[in-house]
C-alpha cells in the first residue's frame, strides 16, 4: 500500500535561553534504544564475571576530585562543573568521572569488610566543560567496571578481557578492537623517569609549546600526552618509562603481558599512554577500534594501588576502565549495528464511546497475550486513527465501531492487501495470532 505522505509541521525554534546548554543533548527515544541495548548486554556480561551495579551521586564534593585526579589535570583544573551550596556555601561538583566516586563508596560503606576484591560496575552520566565536538560532550555516559582490593595483574587482565569481551558482544569486529597499553610505575620508579624526561624535555625547551612548558612545571608525565604537531617529534624521541620501571613494577607488567598474550588480545605497548588523571599507578591503557579515528578512545583505564590510601581509606589496590557511551554508539551506527523501537503487530481504531469503552477491555487482553498494539485512545475519527496507524506501518488494523459493538463483532484489516473482514470479538485474539504467525 502506497503510504500516505505525513506532513511535517515545521519546527519552531527555541528561545536561545531556553535551549539546552551547549554540549548537552537529550536522548530521544530511538537514542536511547542503544544506551539500553549497552547496558542490558554490558549487565549480563559483567554479572556473570561476578560485578554488581553500583550507582554514587551525580553531585560530590569537588574536594574529591581535585585530591584523586588532581589539581592541575585539565580534568578538574578546566573541565570540572562546581556550585556552592546557598546555605553552608559546600562547594559541590557535577562528577567528571566514575573512579573517584566508586573508591570514596567503597570506604564509607566499609566494602573493604567483604570478600575482596570487591567488583562493581557503573552507567550513567558525567559532565566535562569541554569544548563540544565529534566523540566530546559535555554531559556523557560512561560505562565502568571497578575491581578494589587485589593488586595482582590478574585483576587488570579481566578488566582489559571483559572490555575486549563486551565490544565484541556489542557487534563489533573483534579483529579491529587493540588496546594501547603502558606502565606509569610506582611512585618511587616513576620519581625517576620523571627526573630524566624533564631532563630531556629542557633540552628541547626551545621546541615545544607553551602547555608542554607548563605541564612540565606542573604535570610533567602530561606532556607525554600533548597532541601539537611541533611536539611530536621531541616525544618520539623520549625516553621510555618501562625502561625505569623498579623490579615489582616491571613483573607485574610482564605478567600482565602475559596473560593478555594466553587471552589472545591484541594490543600495543604505547609510551605516550599516560591518562589524563592523576591517580594511576603502574597499568594505564586505552581502547580502540582500528580504522575509526585515531584519537578518540573507546574508553580508557589502568590501575589506582594508591586512590583509597589518598582518601584516607585502608590501604586497597584497585583496577578498572570506562566506556565512553556516546563513542559507543557512533561506532555501533557506523559499523551498522542498527536498532529500532519495536514495531507494532496492530493497530485498534474505535469510534464512540462505546466502542472506546469496549477498546479498553480489548487492548488488555490482547496486550496480555503478547500481541503488540497501538491504539490512538484519545481520538474519535476514523481518518485521523487510520492515519496514524499507516504512519506506524502496522500490517493489520482493527475497528470497532458503535455497530460493532452492538453486534459483538470487530473488523479486523489487513493493511497490505487493503482485504476487510468482519469477526466475532471474542474469536479475534485467535485469529490475530493465526496471522501474525503466517
Ligand atoms: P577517561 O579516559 O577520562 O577515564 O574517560 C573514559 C572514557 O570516557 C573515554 O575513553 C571516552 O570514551 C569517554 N569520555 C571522556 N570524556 C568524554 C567527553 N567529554 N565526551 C564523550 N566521551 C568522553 C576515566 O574517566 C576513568 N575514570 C576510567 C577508569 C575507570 N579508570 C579506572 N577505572
Amino acid at each position: 500500500m502506497a503510504k500516505a505522505k505525513q506532513k511535517e509541521v515545521k519546527t519552531p525554534k527555541i528561545k536561545k535561553s531556553l535551549a539546552t546548554p551547549r554540549g548537552m543533548r537529550d536522548i530521544l527515544p530511538e537514542e536511547f534504544l542503544y544506551y539500553d541495548y549497552i547496558l542490558k548486554t554490558a549487565r549480563k556480561l559483567f554479572e556473570y564475571y561476578g560485578y554488581y551495579r553500583i550507582e554514587t551521586p551525580i553531585l560530590e564534593k569537588a574536594e574529591l576530585f581535585i585530591r584523586t585526579s588532581g589539581k592541575e589535570s585539565e580534568v578538574v583544573h578546566k573541565e570540572m562543573y562546581t556550585l556552592r551550596t546557598k546555605d553552608k556555601g559546600e562547594v559541590l561538583a557535577l562528577r567528571p568521572e566514575g573512579t573517584a566516586p566508586v573508591v570514596r563508596a567503597y570506604i564509607e560503606n566499609a566494602l573493604f569488610n567483604k570478600p575482596q576484591p570487591v567488583k562493581l560496575y557503573y552507567f550513567g552520566p558525567y559532565f566535562r566543560h569541554e569544548k563540544p565536538q565529534f566523540g566530546r560532550y559535555r554531559e556523557f555516559y560512561q560505562l565502568g567496571i571497578e575491581a578494589i582490593g587485589d593488586p595482582d595483574p590478574a585483576l587488570d587482565t579481566q578488566v582489559i578481557f571483559l572490555t575486549y569481551l563486551l565490544l565484541g558482544q556489542l557487534g563489533l569486529d573483534k579483529k579491529r578492537i587493540f588496546f594501547k597499553l603502558n606502565s606509569i610505575g610506582c611512585k618511587e620508579c616513576r620519581r625517576s623517569y620523571i627526573r630524566e624526561l624533564k631532563k630531556y624535555y629542557k633540552k628541547n625547551y626551545s621546541k615545544i609549546c607553551s602547555d608542554c612548558r607548563r605541564r612540565l612545571k606542573t604535570n610533567p608525565l602530561r606532556v607525554l600526552d600533548c597532541k601539537k604537531e611541533q611536539c611530536q617529534e621531541i616525544k618520539e624521541g623520549a625516553p621510555n618509562i618501562l625502561d625505569y620501571l623498579c623490579e615489582e613494577c616491571k613483573s607485574h607488567f610482564k605478567r600482565l603481558l602475559e596473560n593478555l598474550d594466553a587471552l589472545n588480545i591484541p594490543y600495543i605497548l604505547d609510551k605516550t599512554v599516560v591518562r589524563g588523571l592523576d591517580y594511576y599507578t603502574r597499568t594505564v591503557f586505552e581502547v580502540f577500534l582500528e580504522g575509526e579515528k585515531e584519537n578518540l578512545a573507546l574508553g580508557g583505564g589502568g590501575r589506582y594501588d594508591l586512590l583509597s590510601k589518598s582518601l584516607k581509606g585502608p590501604d586497597k589496590p584497585g583496577v578498572g576502565v570506562a566506556l565512553g557511551v556516546e563513542r559507543l554508539i557512533e561506532t555501533l551506527k557506523k559499523n551498522k549495528i542498527k536498532l529500532q523501537l519495536p514495531q507494532p503487530d496492530v493497530f485498534l481504531v474505535q469510534m464512540g464511546d462505546e466502542a472506546k469503552r469496549v477498546g479498553f477491555q480489548l487492548l488488555e487482553k490482547l496486550r496480555q497475550e503478547g500481541i503488540k498494539i497501538a491504539e490512538n485512545i484519545g481520538k474519535n475519527s476514523l481518518r485521523a486513527q487510520l492515519k496514524n496507524a499507516d504512519r506506524l506501518n502496522t500490517p493489520f488494523v482493527l475497528i470497532l465501531g458503535q455497530e460493532e459493538v452492538l453486534n459483538g463483532m470487530i473488523i479486523l484489516k489487513d493493511m497490505r492487501s487493503g482485504l476487510q473482514e468482519t469477526f466475532a470479538i471474542d474469536k479475534i485474539i485467535k485469529v490475530l495470532k493465526e496471522r501474525l504467525k503466517k
